[in-house]
């Protein structure tokens, strides 16, 4: 089918941002992005446009991935092997696992978006990112004309980060993922170190959790403090959580005492981006249609009609009131089209 031309992509993002794509292509399989081959266009690859700031019209081809699909493709001794269709829904899939008794991914739970984005950002979540249990993606290379594997070690994951992102192809357009492996090992212990999790099983009187059990107080967590993108649009958290240096750490938290810090592996130490919000005073606080939310300040909010002009003027704001009282710089963690 040829591409659609001058599409509103106003119901293809969370934040609910307008723009028009000035071509627009449905993908549902791996074959029609070998038939697009190279353009002289610009390229977008859209899954659900849930980490996306759409900046207005887009004077390109978007390329919407629903390749639909998922499948049990080996078992071992020790694992079983689940492959999805880059367009699948996150969530679903995710609860699809837990029914088919294949536990691992349950902290993910939730998670707006599909299974072809996951591995962009390294989705994390209550002390979980999906590199733990990535095993391999397939992606077209329109430089290339081919379709590549990439195994985990080649993605490079990070915190919020992989090779995609590292080398601009989450922008470029150079790489459309098709399918994603995950490798979920049979011996399965419940992961409830984050605080919340273990507090939301003890308040159930859940001593020895399932992981449908661990999936459930995921959910409810998530309930009570994220907006739904449907009532009120969002991209998640809007700012990753800053790594400073130790030395760093400790000097902010002599200065504002409460500080949350969550040292890391390599010796940096993570900062919550959303108490240092809060703290700058723009916990429910707006500028014109964009606002940080008031149930957990590191989400941005459009509270109607706003463009993607009102949200930079938002983060350029909060950025600045963070920078002012902590010496904090905030980085953006939603893609910008
Ligand atoms: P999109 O927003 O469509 O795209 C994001 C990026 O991925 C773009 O650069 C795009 O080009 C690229 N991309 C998408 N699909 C493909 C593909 N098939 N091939 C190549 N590139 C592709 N994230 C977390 O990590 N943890 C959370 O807990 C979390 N909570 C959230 C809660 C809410 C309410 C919302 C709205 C968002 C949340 N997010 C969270 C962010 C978001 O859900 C994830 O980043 C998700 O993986 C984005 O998926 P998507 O399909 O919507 O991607
Ligand atoms: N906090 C505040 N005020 C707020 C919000 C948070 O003081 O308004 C404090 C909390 O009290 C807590 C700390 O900040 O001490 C961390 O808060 P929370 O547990 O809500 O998590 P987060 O750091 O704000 C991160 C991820 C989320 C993920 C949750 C759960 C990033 C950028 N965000 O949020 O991911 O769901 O942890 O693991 O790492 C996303 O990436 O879009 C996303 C939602």
């Amino acid at each position: 089918m040829p591409a659609a031309l001058n599409i509103d992509l106003t119901p293809f993002n969370t934040l609910a941002l307008p723009g028009r794509a000035a071509r627009y292509e449905r993908i549902t399989s791996a074959g029609q992005l070998a038939d697009i081959g190279q353009t002289e266009m610009r390229r977008f690859i859209l899954g659900g446009g849930s980490n996306l700031v759409l900046s207005g019209d887009f004077d390109g081809l978007v390329l919407h991935m629903t390749i639909p699909g998922k499948r049990l493709v080996q078992v071992d001794g020790e694992a079983w092997y689940i492959e999805a269709g880059a367009g699948e829904n996150w969530h679903d899939f995710v609860q699809w696992t837990l029914a088919q008794g294949w536990p691992g991914l349950e902290n993910l739970s939730l998670i707006p978006g599909t299974v072809g984005a996951a591995p962009i950002q390294n989705i994390g979540a209550y002390g979980l990112e999906v590199c733990e249990y990535f095993h391999s993606l397939q992606a077209w290379d329109f430089e290339r004309g081919e379709l590549i594997s990439f195994d985990r070690a080649a993605c490079r994951f990070g915190y919020r980060d992989s090779l995609f992102k590292q080398q601009g192809w989450h922008l470029s357009g150079r790489l459309a993922i098709v399918s994603v492996v995950f490798r979920l090992p049979k011996q399965w212990v419940a992961n409830i170190r984050y605080a919340d999790v273990a507090q939301e099983l003890a308040a159930r009187e859940i001593a020895t959790p399932t992981a449908p059990d661990v999936a459930a107080a995921i959910i409810a967590i998530r309930q009570r403090k994220l907006p739904d993108p449907a009532v009120m649009p969002n991209a998640g958290s809007f700012f990753h959580n800053p790594l400073v240096d130790a030395p760093t750490a400790a000097r902010l938290a002599d200065r504002h005492p409460g500080l949350p810090r969550y040292p890391q592996p390599d010796g940096r130490v993570k900062l919550a981006a959303g108490w240092l919000i809060e703290q700058a005073g723009w916990k429910g606080k707006s500028l014109g249609p964009v606002g940080m939310y008031e149930k957990q300040a590191l989400v941005l909010v459009n509270r109607g009609g706003a463009t993607g002009a009102d949200v930079r003027r938002t983060m350029t704001a909060v950025q600045a009131a963070v920078r002012e009282k902590f010496a904090v710089e905030l980085s953006p963690e939603p893609i910008f089209l």
